[in-house]
């Protein structure tokens, strides 16, 4: 048995959802224990894309559960979307194959609201949040005024802590950001009705963990957004709400850490980032857009454009430390073709000091050059490669300076975005 942790090293967008979809074949359970419809998680199966921002990447698999923990933050319009459009599709969702935590934190208008009105309130120095709530919802968990699904199946609990939530909200929404303001009964009947639609699908994710961890299940905890957006550990402020990093998946789903066997890094073997904040490896020119371009580097929740980047493997490494990495995930490969000479970064020149590893402080961060090694770069399409030895000597050499950065292994090599165009080196569940 073997329980493992997939999260991304860098600031999101790793390629984590197509990387879970094709580990999932190996898992029984696939759990989200973070974030919310912030994070868009693109799969291709068989020819046709998938975009999840709340259902874990497991789903198109049969006879897999899906699970939602405590840890996430459920904006229940969204996912109720997210479902119908998978049952259109003939890919059904059931409570066979989907379980919510009733003590999942569900997003309400007034989060949206306040966090469009905040961003809009900020100008220079937004943060780019993806305007869906998140940061407001986790808000409202942390100053415990949150209402959790459970409180969805109980009108009169949910009437009044509507009622008392709405008094503050309404106040700093009318009079602090002039926005318009909320009426409990409308929010209380759309929400009423979707407590009604999520009930069946509402259950203990921590006593349904154990259940698997009884039966020598295979657990595997989809990480959204990237390390580097940790709210403890990312670039803070230019982070999002949630802990981002492996141990929350332990928090945010209701297991121990003595369950958890290994945890995998996914790192995209370039570096990208959506919104604002620090980013030593930024290439604003035209290789920047050329890997934009052929990565199709655009948000898959807001559409924005992603900024690009060499590989940075300070981000990197800072990720190996902060999440305990057992073994690394390179996706997106494929979209370096064709680039004559690729660079990695493997430190930080600030002032007159070296650094290794990412500084905490913003300030020191933004003082930071990137020291690059060069690399020859190679023309080979890699899209149909599915062994390592096949892989151009360039391409070779690029990854084990990787591993050689890092020390850790490489496991699977993504050569493009459907499932078949990995190249697996070693299974994780072995
Ligand atoms: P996530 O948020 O970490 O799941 O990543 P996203 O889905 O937001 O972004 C990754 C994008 O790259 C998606 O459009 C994937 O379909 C695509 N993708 C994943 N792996 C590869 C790969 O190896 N090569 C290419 N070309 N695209 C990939
Ligand atoms: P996946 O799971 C990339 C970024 C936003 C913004 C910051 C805060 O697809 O990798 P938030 O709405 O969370 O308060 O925004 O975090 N961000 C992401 N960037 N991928 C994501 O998720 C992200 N989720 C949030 O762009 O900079
Ligand atoms: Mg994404």
């Amino acid at each position: 048995m073997a329980n493992v942790v997939v999260i991304g090293t860098q600031w999101g967008d790793e390629g984590k959802g197509k990387v879970v979809d094709l580990l999932t074949e190996k898992a029984d359970c696939v759990v989200r224990f973070q974030g919310g419809n912030n994070a868009g998680h693109t799969l291709v199966v068989e020819g046709t894309q998938y975009i999840f921002h709340l259902i874990p990447s497991g789903i198109l698999h049969p006879g897999k559960v899906c699970m939602i923990g405590n840890g996430v933050v459920l904006d229940p319009g969204v996912l109720l979307q997210e479902m119908d459009r998978l049952n259109g599709l003939g890919r059904s969702v059931t409570p066979d194959n989907l379980v919510i935590s009733r003590y999942t934190h569900i997003i309400m208008p007034y989060h949206r609201a306040l966090d469009l009105a905040r961003e809009n309130a900020k100008g220079h120095g937004k943060i780019g949040t993806t305007g869906r709530g998140i940061g407001p919802c986790y808000e409202d968990k942390v100053c415990r005024s949150g209402i959790r699904l459970h409180d969805l199946f109980d009108e009169q609990a949910l009437r009044s802590k509507l009622e008392r939530n709405l008094k503050e909200k309404n106040f700093l929404l009318e009079h602090f950001f002039g926005a318009s303001p909320l009426e409990v009964d409308a929010v209380a009947e759309e929400y009423l009705a979707y407590g009604r639609r999520l009930a069946p699908f509402a259950d203990n994710v921590s006593e349904r963990l154990q259940q698997s961890v009884r039966e020598n299940r295979h657990i595997h905890f989809e990480g959204a957004q990237g390390t580097h957006l940790d709210i403890d550990h990312g670039t803070y402020p230019y982070v999002t709400s949630s802990n981002t990093v492996a141990g929350n998946a332990c928090c945010g789903s209701g297991i121990g850490p003595t369950r958890i066997h290994a945890v995998l890094g996914v790192v995209k073997a370039y570096t990208t980032r959506v919104g604002g904040g620090p980013f030593p490896t930024e290439l604003e020119d035209e290789t920047g857009e050329r890997i934009r371009a052929v990565g199709g580097e655009f948000g898959s929740t807001t559409g924005r454009p992603r900024r690009c980047g060499w590989l940075d493997m300070v981000v990197v490494n800072s990720a190996v430390r902060l999440n305990g990495l057992a073994g690394l995930i390179i996706t997106k490969l494929d979209v370096l073709t064709g680039i004559p000479k690729l660079k990695i970064c493997v430190s930080y020149r600030c002032g007159t000091r070296s650094l290794d590893m990412v500084p905490p402080e913003l300030e020191a961060l933004e003082k930071c050059e990137p020291v690059c090694r060069e690399f020859d770069g190679w023309e080979e399409d890699l899209r149909g490669i599915r062994r390592y030895q096949d892989l151009p000597l360039n391409t070779r050499r690029y990854l084990e300076a990787v591993e050689e950065l890092s020390g850790v292994p490489i496991g699977i090599v993504s050569v493009g975005p459907a499932r078949e165009e990995t190249i697996l080196l070693k299974d994780p569940f072995q």
